[in-house]
C-alpha cells in the first residue's frame, strides 16, 4: 500500500485525480492536502476512504507534518503562485528530507521550451534534488470555457481574447485526471518521463464559438482584440493585473507559434479516445446560458 498525497485537491484537476483514484480498485491511501479541511470534507462527502491533512503552499510550517510517511506526491502549482524559489524550493527540500521519491507534477505542454515559466523552473528544481518524477504536460483545458471565460460567455455573449486565429489543442480535465491517477498508481512504469497529453483537436476560438452555437439557444460571438484593449477591458471588469498578463501570454503568444503537437498518450494508456470538443460542449451546454 502506498500513501498518495494530492495537492491542489479542491481545484479542477485535483478533484478529477481524486475521483479516479477513489473509483479505482486501489488499496492505496489517498490524502487530500488542503487549506480548509472542513470545506474539503463537504466537497468530497461521497468518498469516505479519503483522508485529509492541513497543507498550505504559502506556509512552510505546514510542510513537514503534512508529508510525514507519504510515498508519492501529486504536485500542482496553484495559478497565483509564480515565485518558485519562495514557494516550491522549501517544499521540495522537505520532500527530499522525508525521502519521498515519487512526484507526479502537473506541468504544461511546451514547458521545456521556456525557462521563464514557473512550470519549467519547478521541473528543473525536482531534477536538481534528484527526486524521481513524472512530468505531465497537458494542453489547453476545455474547462477554461466553463471557468475563466464563462462570465463573458454568459453575460456578454462573447469570448473576448487577443488570440486571433491561433489554434489551441483542447483537452478535457477528466482525461488529465484519469491519466494522473493511473501514473500515480503505476509510477515505476513511467518513472522519469516527461509526458505530453492532449486531445485530438487543434481549433481556434472562432471554430469553438461555432461549435458552442450549435448547442445553445442564444448565440455568442468571438471578439478578437489586441493585448492593450484586452488589458483595459479586463481591468474594468475587475480582473487582477497578474491574471490579465497571464491571460495575454497564454492567448496572444500562440499567434506566433506553430500549432500544438497532438499526442496519442491518453489513448495508448487507457485504450479510449480523448473527449472531443463537440461532446464536451454538449455535456456542459447548460453552463453557457444565463
Ligand atoms: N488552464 C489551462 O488551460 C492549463 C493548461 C495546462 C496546465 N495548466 C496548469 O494547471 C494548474 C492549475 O490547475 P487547476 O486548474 O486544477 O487549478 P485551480 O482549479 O485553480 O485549483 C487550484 C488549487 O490549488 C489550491 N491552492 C491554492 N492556493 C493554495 C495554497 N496556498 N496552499 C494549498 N493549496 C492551495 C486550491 O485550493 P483552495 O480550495 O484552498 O483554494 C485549489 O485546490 C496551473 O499550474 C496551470 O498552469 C493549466
Amino acid at each position: 500500500m502506498s500513501r498518495i498525497f494530492i495537492t491542489g485537491a479542491t481545484g479542477n484537476i485535483g478533484i478529477e485525480v481524486i475521483r479516479f483514484l477513489m473509483e479505482s480498485d486501489t488499496s492505496n491511501e489517498v490524502i487530500a492536502a488542503v487549506r480548509d479541511i472542513e470545506k474539503s470534507k463537504r466537497l468530497f462527502k461521497d468518498y469516505d476512504r479519503l483522508h485529509f491533512v492541513h497543507f498550505d503552499f504559502e506556509n512552510p510550517a505546514t510542510f513537514k507534518e503534512a508529508t510525514h510517511k507519504v510515498d508519492s506526491v501529486f504536485l500542482l502549482r496553484p495559478p497565483h503562485l509564480a515565485d518558485v524559489g519562495k514557494y516550491f524550493r522549501p517544499l521540495i527540500e522537505i520532500l527530499k528530507e522525508q525521502q519521498i521519491k515519487e512526484i507526479v507534477f502537473l506541468s504544461v505542454q511546451g514547458a521545456e521550451k521556456s525557462k521563464v515559466i514557473p512550470h519549467n523552473k519547478i521541473e528543473r528544481l525536482i531534477k536538481e534534488f534528484s527526486l524521481d518524477f513524472i512530468f505531465v504536460r497537458p494542453s489547453y483545458f476545455m474547462q477554461n470555457l466553463t471557468t475563466t471565460l464563462l462570465d463573458d460567455i454568459k453575460f456578454k455573449r462573447q469570448i473576448i481574447l487577443p488570440s486571433g486565429s491561433a489554434k489551441f489543442n483542447w483537452i478535457d480535465i477528466e482525461n488529465i485526471g484519469e491519466v494522473c491517477s493511473i501514473l500515480l498508481s503505476r509510477f515505476s512504469e513511467f518513472k522519469n518521463r516527461e509526458i505530453e497529453i492532449t486531445g485530438d483537436e487543434n481549433e481556434n476560438f472562432s471554430r469553438v464559438v461555432g461549435l458552442i452555437n450549435e448547442s445553445i439557444a442564444r448565440p455568442i460571438h468571438f471578439r478578437n482584440v489586441n493585448p492593450l484593449t484586452y488589458y483595459h477591458i479586463k481591468k474594468k471588469d475587475g480582473m487582477g493585473k497578474g491574471l490579465i498578463l497571464v491571460m495575454i501570454m497564454l492567448h496572444f503568444l500562440p499567434i506566433f507559434q506553430k500549432e500544438p503537437k497532438i499526442s496519442d498518450f491518453y489513448e495508448r494508456l487507457t485504450g479510449k479516445k480523448p473527449t472531443r470538443l463537440a461532446d464536451f460542449i454538449r455535456r456542459e451546454k447548460n453552463k453557457f446560458e444565463c
